[in-house]
Protein backbone atom coordinates (compact mmCIF):
# COMPACT_ATOMS: atom_id res chain seq x y z
CA UNK A 1 0.00 0.00 0.00
CA UNK A 2 2.89 2.30 0.43
CA UNK A 3 3.87 2.70 -3.08
CA UNK A 4 0.12 3.49 -4.12
CA UNK A 5 0.24 7.57 -5.07
CA UNK A 6 -2.88 9.07 -4.67
CA UNK A 7 -3.28 11.15 -7.63
CA UNK A 8 -3.63 15.27 -6.45
CA UNK A 9 -6.85 17.54 -7.25
CA UNK A 10 -4.97 18.55 -10.59
CA UNK A 11 -4.72 15.75 -12.77
CA UNK A 12 -6.34 15.01 -15.53
CA UNK A 13 -9.96 13.68 -15.25
CA UNK A 14 -10.42 10.80 -17.12
CA UNK A 15 -12.60 11.85 -20.11
CA UNK A 16 -9.48 13.35 -21.07
CA UNK A 17 -7.95 10.24 -22.20
CA UNK A 18 -6.59 10.93 -25.36
CA UNK A 19 -5.03 14.32 -24.56
CA UNK A 20 -0.97 14.39 -25.43
CA UNK A 21 -0.97 15.27 -21.46
CA UNK A 22 -2.00 11.70 -21.17
CA UNK A 23 -0.02 10.50 -23.94
CA UNK A 24 3.34 11.49 -22.53
CA UNK A 25 2.61 10.75 -19.45
CA UNK A 26 2.30 7.09 -19.97
CA UNK A 27 5.11 6.85 -22.30
CA UNK A 28 6.92 8.61 -19.17
CA UNK A 29 5.62 5.73 -17.01
CA UNK A 30 6.28 2.37 -19.47
CA UNK A 31 9.33 4.12 -20.19
CA UNK A 32 10.15 4.20 -16.37
CA UNK A 33 8.82 0.57 -15.68
CA UNK A 34 11.58 -0.36 -18.80
CA UNK A 35 14.29 1.80 -17.40
CA UNK A 36 13.88 -0.24 -13.91
CA UNK A 37 13.77 -3.28 -15.37
CA UNK A 38 16.70 -2.33 -17.45
CA UNK A 39 18.60 -1.26 -14.72
CA UNK A 40 18.40 -4.73 -12.76
CA UNK A 41 19.97 -6.30 -15.67
CA UNK A 42 22.63 -3.87 -17.10
CA UNK A 43 23.55 -1.69 -14.32
CA UNK A 44 25.21 1.18 -15.59
CA UNK A 45 24.65 1.10 -18.94
CA UNK A 46 21.27 1.58 -17.95
CA UNK A 47 21.17 3.94 -16.19
CA UNK A 48 23.26 6.23 -17.96
CA UNK A 49 20.60 6.58 -20.52
CA UNK A 50 18.21 7.73 -17.88
CA UNK A 51 16.39 10.88 -18.44
CA UNK A 52 16.27 13.69 -16.43
CA UNK A 53 19.88 12.84 -14.76
CA UNK A 54 22.04 15.74 -14.70
CA UNK A 55 22.86 16.30 -18.21
CA UNK A 56 22.27 13.87 -21.53
CA UNK A 57 23.99 15.01 -25.07
CA UNK A 58 20.90 13.45 -26.37
CA UNK A 59 17.30 15.04 -26.88
CA UNK A 60 14.96 14.11 -23.82
CA UNK A 61 12.26 11.56 -25.11
CA UNK A 62 9.21 13.13 -23.77
CA UNK A 63 8.71 16.77 -22.31
CA UNK A 64 8.41 15.74 -18.51
CA UNK A 65 11.93 13.62 -19.28
CA UNK A 66 13.68 17.07 -18.31
CA UNK A 67 12.79 16.56 -14.37
CA UNK A 68 16.19 16.35 -13.05
CA UNK A 69 16.88 13.69 -10.30
CA UNK A 70 16.79 15.61 -6.94
CA UNK A 71 17.60 14.19 -3.52
CA UNK A 72 14.65 16.33 -2.44
CA UNK A 73 11.87 14.35 -4.18
CA UNK A 74 10.34 13.77 -1.25
CA UNK A 75 9.02 16.63 -0.32
CA UNK A 76 6.96 16.44 -3.71
CA UNK A 77 3.94 16.72 -4.13
CA UNK A 78 4.12 19.88 -1.32
CA UNK A 79 0.66 20.73 0.19
CA UNK A 80 -1.19 23.19 -1.04
CA UNK A 81 -1.21 26.88 0.47
CA UNK A 82 -5.21 27.18 0.01
CA UNK A 83 -4.59 30.89 0.13
CA UNK A 84 -3.78 30.83 -3.53
CA UNK A 85 -6.55 29.74 -5.62
CA UNK A 86 -7.52 30.87 -8.98
CA UNK A 87 -11.19 30.75 -10.26
CA UNK A 88 -10.25 28.82 -13.91
CA UNK A 89 -9.43 25.44 -15.17
CA UNK A 90 -5.77 24.97 -15.11
CA UNK A 91 -3.74 24.63 -18.21
CA UNK A 92 -2.69 21.36 -19.28
CA UNK A 93 0.58 20.13 -18.26
CA UNK A 94 2.11 19.04 -21.05
CA UNK A 95 0.79 22.35 -22.85
CA UNK A 96 2.55 24.09 -20.73
CA UNK A 97 5.43 21.95 -20.63
CA UNK A 98 6.07 22.66 -24.55
CA UNK A 99 5.07 26.18 -24.88
CA UNK A 100 8.48 27.81 -22.96
CA UNK A 101 10.09 30.58 -22.81
CA UNK A 102 13.46 30.09 -22.55
CA UNK A 103 15.93 31.89 -24.89
CA UNK A 104 19.14 30.11 -23.58
CA UNK A 105 17.83 27.00 -25.45
CA UNK A 106 15.97 28.53 -28.34
CA UNK A 107 13.38 30.96 -29.20
CA UNK A 108 10.85 28.38 -30.88
CA UNK A 109 8.71 27.72 -27.86
CA UNK A 110 7.66 24.33 -28.57
CA UNK A 111 11.35 22.95 -29.28
CA UNK A 112 12.23 24.47 -25.92
CA UNK A 113 12.20 20.86 -24.00
CA UNK A 114 13.94 19.32 -26.59
CA UNK A 115 16.81 21.11 -26.69
CA UNK A 116 17.63 21.41 -22.82
CA UNK A 117 19.70 17.49 -22.81
CA UNK A 118 23.00 18.94 -22.04
CA UNK A 119 22.19 21.24 -19.27
CA UNK A 120 22.46 19.87 -16.02
CA UNK A 121 20.27 21.75 -13.95
CA UNK A 122 20.82 19.86 -10.06
CA UNK A 123 22.97 19.40 -8.24
CA UNK A 124 22.80 23.64 -8.32
CA UNK A 125 24.08 26.50 -6.26
CA UNK A 126 22.89 30.00 -5.43
CA UNK A 127 25.83 32.31 -4.82
CA UNK A 128 24.27 35.38 -3.12
CA UNK A 129 26.77 38.23 -2.83
CA UNK A 130 26.22 42.15 -2.12
CA UNK A 131 25.05 44.07 1.10
CA UNK A 132 24.00 41.24 2.90
CA UNK A 133 25.90 40.00 6.20
CA UNK A 134 25.63 36.41 5.24
CA UNK A 135 26.83 36.06 1.36
CA UNK A 136 28.07 33.03 0.52
CA UNK A 137 27.30 29.66 -1.82
CA UNK A 138 23.71 28.27 -0.97
CA UNK A 139 23.15 24.51 -2.02
CA UNK A 140 18.83 24.26 -3.50
CA UNK A 141 18.76 21.19 -2.30
CA UNK A 142 19.39 22.55 1.49
CA UNK A 143 17.17 25.42 0.83
CA UNK A 144 14.83 23.33 -0.09
CA UNK A 145 14.71 20.80 2.99
CA UNK A 146 15.42 23.88 5.41
CA UNK A 147 12.48 26.35 4.32
CA UNK A 148 9.71 23.43 3.11
CA UNK A 149 7.57 23.71 0.07
CA UNK A 150 3.95 24.73 -0.56
CA UNK A 151 2.40 24.58 -3.74
CA UNK A 152 0.25 27.81 -5.09
CA UNK A 153 -1.91 28.14 -7.65
CA UNK A 154 -1.31 31.18 -9.87
CA UNK A 155 -2.69 33.06 -12.94
CA UNK A 156 0.84 33.30 -14.73
CA UNK A 157 0.66 35.79 -18.16
CA UNK A 158 3.44 36.63 -20.73
CA UNK A 159 3.76 40.13 -22.25
CA UNK A 160 3.51 38.34 -25.60
CA UNK A 161 -0.69 38.28 -24.24
CA UNK A 162 -0.62 34.61 -23.59
CA UNK A 163 -1.82 32.95 -20.29
CA UNK A 164 -1.75 30.08 -18.17
CA UNK A 165 -2.77 28.92 -14.73
CA UNK A 166 -0.62 26.54 -13.13
CA UNK A 167 -0.07 24.88 -9.61
CA UNK A 168 3.74 25.97 -8.69
CA UNK A 169 5.67 24.45 -6.22
CA UNK A 170 8.45 26.62 -4.18
CA UNK A 171 9.16 28.69 -1.09
CA UNK A 172 8.34 32.56 -0.64
CA UNK A 173 11.45 34.49 -1.68
CA UNK A 174 11.58 36.79 1.76
CA UNK A 175 12.39 33.11 3.53
CA UNK A 176 15.88 32.50 1.74
CA UNK A 177 15.72 36.89 1.89
CA UNK A 178 15.62 37.24 5.37
CA UNK A 179 18.00 33.91 6.19
CA UNK A 180 20.96 36.12 4.01
CA UNK A 181 20.43 39.12 6.12
CA UNK A 182 20.09 42.53 4.24
CA UNK A 183 21.56 45.40 4.93
CA UNK A 184 19.54 48.76 5.04
CA UNK A 185 22.18 49.56 1.91
CA UNK A 186 19.95 47.19 0.15
CA UNK A 187 17.47 48.74 -2.03
CA UNK A 188 17.55 46.34 -4.90
CA UNK A 189 17.88 42.37 -6.11
CA UNK A 190 19.74 41.55 -8.66
CA UNK A 191 18.98 37.81 -10.25
CA UNK A 192 21.10 36.58 -12.91
CA UNK A 193 20.49 32.86 -14.27
CA UNK A 194 23.11 30.69 -15.62
CA UNK A 195 26.25 31.22 -18.24
CA UNK A 196 26.53 27.56 -20.01
CA UNK A 197 26.99 28.09 -23.71
CA UNK A 198 28.45 24.93 -23.82
CA UNK A 199 24.84 23.53 -22.05
CA UNK A 200 22.63 25.46 -23.49
CA UNK A 201 22.41 25.71 -27.66
CA UNK A 202 20.81 29.25 -27.81
CA UNK A 203 22.92 31.20 -25.45
CA UNK A 204 26.18 29.26 -27.58
CA UNK A 205 24.48 30.49 -30.70
CA UNK A 206 22.55 33.50 -30.41
CA UNK A 207 25.24 36.18 -29.89
CA UNK A 208 23.50 38.85 -29.94
CA UNK A 209 21.93 39.19 -26.56
CA UNK A 210 23.81 39.78 -23.27
CA UNK A 211 24.09 36.53 -21.59
CA UNK A 212 23.20 35.60 -18.63
CA UNK A 213 19.54 36.49 -18.39
CA UNK A 214 19.33 39.18 -15.87
CA UNK A 215 16.07 40.86 -13.86
CA UNK A 216 15.66 43.06 -10.84
CA UNK A 217 13.22 43.89 -8.28
CA UNK A 218 12.75 46.69 -5.71
CA UNK A 219 13.83 45.12 -2.34
CA UNK A 220 9.63 45.29 -1.56
CA UNK A 221 8.87 43.39 -4.54
CA UNK A 222 11.75 41.14 -3.87
CA UNK A 223 9.72 40.50 0.17
CA UNK A 224 6.48 40.81 -1.37
CA UNK A 225 4.16 37.25 -0.07
CA UNK A 226 3.40 36.62 -3.89
CA UNK A 227 7.17 36.62 -4.99
CA UNK A 228 7.51 32.81 -5.03
CA UNK A 229 11.08 31.31 -5.46
CA UNK A 230 9.82 28.45 -7.68
CA UNK A 231 11.09 24.75 -7.52
CA UNK A 232 8.56 22.91 -9.01
CA UNK A 233 5.47 22.74 -11.19
CA UNK A 234 2.45 20.26 -11.08
CA UNK A 235 3.62 18.43 -8.03
CA UNK A 236 7.08 17.89 -9.40
CA UNK A 237 10.45 19.27 -9.28
CA UNK A 238 10.35 21.71 -12.18
CA UNK A 239 11.28 20.37 -15.65
CA UNK A 240 14.32 21.99 -17.18
CA UNK A 241 12.37 24.38 -19.39
CA UNK A 242 10.57 25.60 -16.77
CA UNK A 243 13.69 26.89 -15.75
CA UNK A 244 14.64 23.53 -13.41
CA UNK A 245 15.89 23.84 -10.20
CA UNK A 246 15.22 27.23 -9.12
CA UNK A 247 13.29 30.33 -10.58
CA UNK A 248 11.24 32.97 -9.80
CA UNK A 249 7.17 33.26 -10.21
CA UNK A 250 5.65 37.08 -9.73
CA UNK A 251 2.54 36.47 -10.91
CA UNK A 252 1.52 40.05 -10.81
CA UNK A 253 4.31 40.83 -13.59
CA UNK A 254 4.89 39.93 -17.02
CA UNK A 255 6.56 36.75 -17.33
CA UNK A 256 9.96 37.89 -18.39
CA UNK A 257 9.93 39.27 -14.75
CA UNK A 258 10.25 35.29 -13.46
CA UNK A 259 14.18 34.85 -14.81
CA UNK A 260 14.62 30.91 -14.61
CA UNK A 261 17.60 28.30 -13.71
CA UNK A 262 18.72 31.88 -11.32
CA UNK A 263 22.54 30.72 -10.05
CA UNK A 264 22.74 34.37 -8.68
CA UNK A 265 21.37 37.06 -6.58
CA UNK A 266 22.83 40.53 -5.66
CA UNK A 267 21.39 42.51 -3.32
CA UNK A 268 22.34 46.37 -4.43
CA UNK A 269 21.58 50.09 -4.01
CA UNK A 270 21.21 51.27 -7.17
CA UNK A 271 17.85 50.21 -9.63
CA UNK A 272 19.76 47.46 -11.84
CA UNK A 273 19.57 46.94 -15.89
CA UNK A 274 17.41 44.28 -16.91
CA UNK A 275 18.06 41.57 -20.14
CA UNK A 276 15.08 42.88 -22.07
CA UNK A 277 14.89 46.56 -21.38
CA UNK A 278 18.75 46.97 -21.92
CA UNK A 279 17.95 45.06 -25.55
CA UNK A 280 14.94 46.82 -26.25
CA UNK A 281 14.72 49.70 -24.31
CA UNK A 282 11.41 51.02 -26.28
CA UNK A 283 9.27 48.31 -25.36
CA UNK A 284 10.74 47.10 -21.98
CA UNK A 285 11.04 48.66 -18.64
CA UNK A 286 12.01 47.53 -15.14
CA UNK A 287 8.30 47.50 -13.35
CA UNK A 288 6.40 45.71 -15.85
CA UNK A 289 3.11 45.28 -14.02
CA UNK A 290 0.42 43.62 -15.66
CA UNK A 291 -1.95 46.33 -17.31
CA UNK A 292 -4.59 45.57 -19.67
CA UNK A 293 -4.25 50.47 -19.92
CA UNK A 294 -1.24 50.01 -21.28
CA UNK A 295 0.12 48.20 -24.55
CA UNK A 296 2.91 46.61 -25.51
CA UNK A 297 4.35 48.29 -28.69
CA UNK A 298 3.86 44.40 -30.45
CA UNK A 299 1.20 43.14 -28.19
CA UNK A 300 -2.29 44.25 -26.97
CA UNK A 301 -2.47 44.05 -23.59
CA UNK A 302 -6.46 43.72 -23.39
CA UNK A 303 -7.11 40.37 -23.66
CA UNK A 304 -5.29 37.23 -23.21
CA UNK A 305 -5.18 33.76 -25.04
CA UNK A 306 -5.02 31.10 -22.34
CA UNK A 307 -3.03 28.25 -24.21
CA UNK A 308 -4.42 24.94 -24.65
CA UNK A 309 -8.06 26.26 -24.35
CA UNK A 310 -9.71 28.22 -27.48
CA UNK A 311 -10.49 31.05 -24.56
CA UNK A 312 -9.56 34.81 -24.96
CA UNK A 313 -10.29 36.40 -21.50
CA UNK A 314 -10.07 40.14 -20.01
CA UNK A 315 -6.81 41.15 -18.89
CA UNK A 316 -6.78 42.06 -15.20
CA UNK A 317 -4.68 45.00 -13.63
CA UNK A 318 -1.83 43.07 -11.76
CA UNK A 319 -2.63 39.95 -13.31
CA UNK A 320 -5.63 40.50 -10.66
CA UNK A 321 -3.04 40.49 -7.76
CA UNK A 322 -3.80 43.92 -6.53
CA UNK A 323 -4.75 42.90 -2.86
CA UNK A 324 -1.14 42.25 -2.24
CA UNK A 325 0.72 44.54 -4.60
CA UNK A 326 -1.59 48.07 -5.63
CA UNK A 327 -0.06 49.79 -2.39
CA UNK A 328 3.11 49.19 -3.65
CA UNK A 329 2.92 51.50 -6.81
CA UNK A 330 2.08 54.78 -7.95
CA UNK A 331 0.06 56.32 -10.74
CA UNK A 332 3.15 57.05 -12.66
CA UNK A 333 4.55 53.10 -12.29
CA UNK A 334 0.88 51.98 -14.01
CA UNK A 335 0.88 54.20 -16.73
CA UNK A 336 3.64 52.83 -18.97
CA UNK A 337 4.73 49.57 -19.81
CA UNK A 338 7.83 50.75 -17.51
N1 LIG B 1 14.38 33.26 -17.92
C1 LIG B 1 15.48 33.02 -18.65
N2 LIG B 1 16.63 32.75 -18.03
N3 LIG B 1 15.44 33.06 -20.02
C2 LIG B 1 14.29 33.36 -20.70
O1 LIG B 1 14.31 33.38 -21.95
N4 LIG B 1 11.91 33.97 -20.54
C3 LIG B 1 10.94 34.66 -19.69
C4 LIG B 1 10.79 34.00 -18.32
N5 LIG B 1 12.08 33.71 -17.75
C5 LIG B 1 13.12 33.63 -19.94
C6 LIG B 1 13.20 33.53 -18.53
C7 LIG B 1 9.63 34.77 -20.33
S1 LIG B 1 9.50 35.90 -21.60
C8 LIG B 1 8.54 34.07 -19.89
S2 LIG B 1 6.99 34.38 -20.50
C9 LIG B 1 8.67 33.01 -18.88
O2 LIG B 1 10.03 32.79 -18.48
C10 LIG B 1 8.12 31.69 -19.43
O3 LIG B 1 8.07 30.69 -18.44
P1 LIG B 1 7.56 29.23 -18.80
O4 LIG B 1 8.27 28.80 -20.06
O5 LIG B 1 7.90 28.36 -17.64
O6 LIG B 1 6.08 29.33 -19.04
Amino acid sequence: MANIIVPPGWNLPEREATSPSVYWNRRRFIKGVGLSVAALGLGACASESRAGNGGSATEPEGPLDTIPDTPTRDLYPADRNETFQVERPLTDRIVAATYNNFYEFTTDKEAVWKNTGPFEARPWTVEVTGEVERPGTYDVAELEREFGLEERIYRFRCVEAWAMTVPWVGFPMHKLIRKVEPRSSARYVRFLSFDRPDQAVGQREQTHYNWPYYEGLRMDEAMNELTLATTGIFGEPLPKQHGAPIRLILPWKYGFKSPKSVDRIEFIRERPATFWSDFRPDEYGFYSNVNPEVDHPRWSQRTEEMIGEDVRRETLVHNGYGEWVADLYDRGVMSRIS
